[in-house]
């Protein structure tokens, strides 16, 4: 695993640079992208990127990495949605080669079984990660082996709680769906991005503490192709 750290002012431009030479070198790039806060300025700069015409999509295959389970279609916090609004809708992506989580039709269980076969199905050439703040990777949380499969998990309360920073929710999810450590560390490159002092001690642990399933994001230490994409503010003590 390596780490690249970036001034705040430049992290975003750092992140989309590796991504757009990634996609010329390879169009056809296979990729399962997380939603969230952090992400953001990267998938904007990514949108004008392609709006100028310095990279394209429309070859590319993009799985989203998890979902919420029990808030409508459409509903502002699902990831389906954010991902839509944040980097979809500014991408030149088919869209029939975008998966989401199908959650809508009563058997979840199955879904993730389907989903882990379609990512196997030819892997993952790229998985772009976010951190939590209890160092979560999707929504594997603490506790989950490094060989899980994609599936529902139970959120923990952090995770829980945290669903209302990105919009109104009348309750917030007990449950959702993810794609699993296993298949995440089977891509064969795996970049965590991590910005602002918030992120600074779950960092550190990330870095220097025990590898091991009480910290998902530990999974990376492991990764030849593992790289932690931070900015100052992240690295602060
Ligand atoms: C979202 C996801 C989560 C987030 C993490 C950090 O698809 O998988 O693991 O990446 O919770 O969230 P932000 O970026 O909002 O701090």
């Amino acid at each position: 695993m390596r780490v690249d750290i970036q001034p705040v002012e430049t992290w975003a431009s750092r992140v989309a640079d590796l991504w757009t030479s990634r996609l010329l070198d390879q169009p056809t790039l296979r990729m399962c992208l997380a939603t969230g806060a952090t992400p953001v300025p990267v998938y904007a700069e990514m949108g004008r990127r392609v709006a100028a015409g310095a990279v394209s999509f429309a070859r590319a295959t993009v799985f989203v990495l998890d979902e919420w389970l029990g808030l409508p279609p459409g509903h502002e916090v699902r990831c389906d949605s954010m991902l839509q609004r944040d980097l979809l809708a500014h991408v030149d992506l088919d869209p029939g080669r975008v998966h989401t989580f199908d959650v809508d039709d009563g058997d979840p269980a199955a879904e993730c079984r389907t989903y882990d076969a379609a990512i196997r199905d030819g892997g993952l050439d790229l998985a772009i990660l976010g951190l939590g703040r209890n160092g979560h990777l999707g929504m594997n949380e603490p506790g989950t082996v490094f060989d899980a499969p994609t599936r529902i998990v139970e959120l923990a309360e952090e995770t829980r709680l945290g669903a209302a920073r990105y919009g109104e929710l009348a309750t917030s999810p007990t449950h959702g769906v993810t794609v699993g450590l296993g298949p995440i560390g089977d891509a064969a490159e795996v970049w965590l991005l991590v910005r602002g002092a918030e992120k600074a001690g779950i960092l550190s642990r990330v870095l220097e503490g025990p590898v091991g399933p009480d910290i998902p994001a530990t999974r990376l230490r492991l990764h030849p192709r593992g790289l932690v994409l931070a900015d100052a503010d992240a690295v602060s003590s």
